[in-house]
């Protein structure tokens, strides 16, 4: 039997029970949008893992000594201190989150009509890409689309796929090759080891710079740990490390392995490049000791980039995600395998065959949870990345038709994933009750975050 957390409540915050009427009325005003909701119509939020965990003792009382200097603050050593001794990177620039981090970076290091590959991009990441002029391509290995195949590295990027590239027609316009540990827009598969050495070769002799989004880099060594041969008896923090150093830098949101509520950094080994992004982000983000983030979360910061490596606490979140994956598995509803261990990503498409995906069956498994039992996630599938035309119309389908249960870091427990296993486990009694939806209005880019949908 795996150990218990390691570590017990000292604070805790009431969360709401509305009723079904109250919720039904809630996601009708909310556009059919979880994103539209308010925290306090909400029972189990599972929207993000980003700045959503708790934070520990420790970490508040860092936060009490907080130094709020404009330049130069000792909170920003200390923050420094511990990134550049985690990364090995020389220089460190930090960001209120990761997707200041990597609008700095892309628009310094891409040029327009270049092309970023990765195994894939996250949406923010993605969209930051296209914003800089530069084309985003995802390689993901063949394994990563069978949703049920049980490999233990489904995160990595396909090596065929990009040698081809590289050595083809387009290999002049790569200009970044991005590896996002672990891959959050692919089921939160962790990539190997052996497939980070392979790429870091592979630009090296193609000359092209290749960065790691790093935003669970502390996840991903864990799953290195249990599953690569010949790192059992290294520690996550070596295995981060030995990660960081096949890189020529990093961004990293730490909104997730920073196990605080706001933070990100970019770091890097080119002076050159290290000048130009330190001048976007003065003049952008704020002056290159504090980035945009408060003497008190870089000290947060610095003590949760310690705790977030502990192998205890690792060992405990991967068994407490696997734990709520053999709940839901055994209430009939299929996930993408292996469990991760930031989220878990139900296989909706499976669930409620009677939909087709222009009715959007993960948005409407998504919605079901928050009417059934208040619980709150995001859906992965043709809504947020099927194509559609000016009538809102779906044009192109998702490959597959997903949500996902991001798990905020110690925050719930085994209760509250009973309860979210039970909800769901009522669901797929009888799925057929579950109608579709339809789009009534969306933005121009990043649909999903803010699109208007109504029931069929
Ligand atoms: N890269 C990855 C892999 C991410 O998962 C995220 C955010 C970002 C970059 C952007 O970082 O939010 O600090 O600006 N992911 C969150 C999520 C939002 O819910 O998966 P950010």
């Amino acid at each position: 039997m795996p150990l218990p957390p390691p570590y017990r409540i000292k604070v805790v915050e009431p969360i709401p029970f509305l009723s079904p009427e109250e919720r039904a009325g809630a996601l009708d005003a909310a556009g059919y949008n979880p994103f539209n909701l308010r925290a306090d119509q909400i029972t189990i939020d599972l929207l993000s893992d980003s700045g959503t965990g708790a934070t520990s003792a420790a970490q508040e009382a860092a936060a009490a000594v907080g130094d709020e200097s404009y330049a130069g603050a000792r909170s920003w050593f200390r923050f420094l201190d511990e990134v550049a001794d985690l990364t090995g990177y020389p220089h460190v620039l930090p960001v209120h989150q990761g997707r200041a981090g990597e609008r700095i970076l892309f628009g310094t290091l891409l040029d327009p009509g270049q092309i970023c590959v990765s195994n894939t991009h996250f949406d923010t990441t993605h969209a930051n890409v296209e914003l800089s002029g530069a084309e985003a391509l995802d390689l993901p290995c063949a394994e990563a689309l069978d949703l049920d195949s049980p490999e233990p590295f489904k995160g990595n990027i396909d090596l065929d796929a990009l040698a081809a590239l590289l050595s083809g027609p387009d290999g002049g316009r790569v200009g970044l090759v991005l590896m996002t540990i672990t891959n959050n827009g692919l089921g939160a598969q962790p990539v190997s080891m052996a497939n980070l050495r392979a790429v870091r070769e592979m630009c090296r002799s193609h000359d092209v710079p290749f960065f790691l989004d790093a935003a669970r880099f502390a996840e991903n060594a864990w799953f290195v740990r249990e599953r690569e041969d010949g790192y059992q008896d290294r520690s996550p923090r070596e295995i981060a490390r030995e990660a960081f150093d096949l890189a020529d830098g990093c961004v990293i949101s730490l909104k997730k392995d920073g196990l605080a509520s706001i933070g990100g950094c970019i770091g890097l080994r080119d002076d050159a490049l290290h000048a130009r992004c330190e001048a976007l982000l003065i003049a952008t983000e704020g002056f290159s000791t504090y980035g945009g983030l408060a003497g008190h979360d870089l000290e947060r910061l610095a003590v949760g980039l310690r705790e977030v490596v502990d192998p205890a606490y690792l060992a405990a979140r991967a068994a407490a995600t696997a734990n709520l994956a053999r709940m839901i598995t055994e209430a009939g509803v299929d996930i993408i395998q292996p469990a991760g261990m930031h989220a878990l990503y139900l296989n909706a498409g499976r669930l409620l065959p009677h939909l087709t995906p222009a009715e959007f069956p993960g948005h409407s498994l998504g919605c079901q949870l928050y009417l059934d039992g208040g619980i709150r996630c995001a859906e992965l599938g043709s809504l947020y990345l099927g194509t559609m035309d000016d009538q809102h119309r779906l044009v192109t389908a998702a490959p597959f038709e997903l949500v996902r249960l991001a798990i905020p870091r110690r925050v719930y427990t085994q209760e509250h994933f009973e309860y979210v296993a039970e909800t769901l486990a009522g669901i797929a009694k009888d799925p057929e009750r579950i109608k579709g939806y339809r789009i009534v209005s969306t933005p121009p880019i990043l649909r999903h975050f803010k699109v208007r949908l109504a029931p069929l």
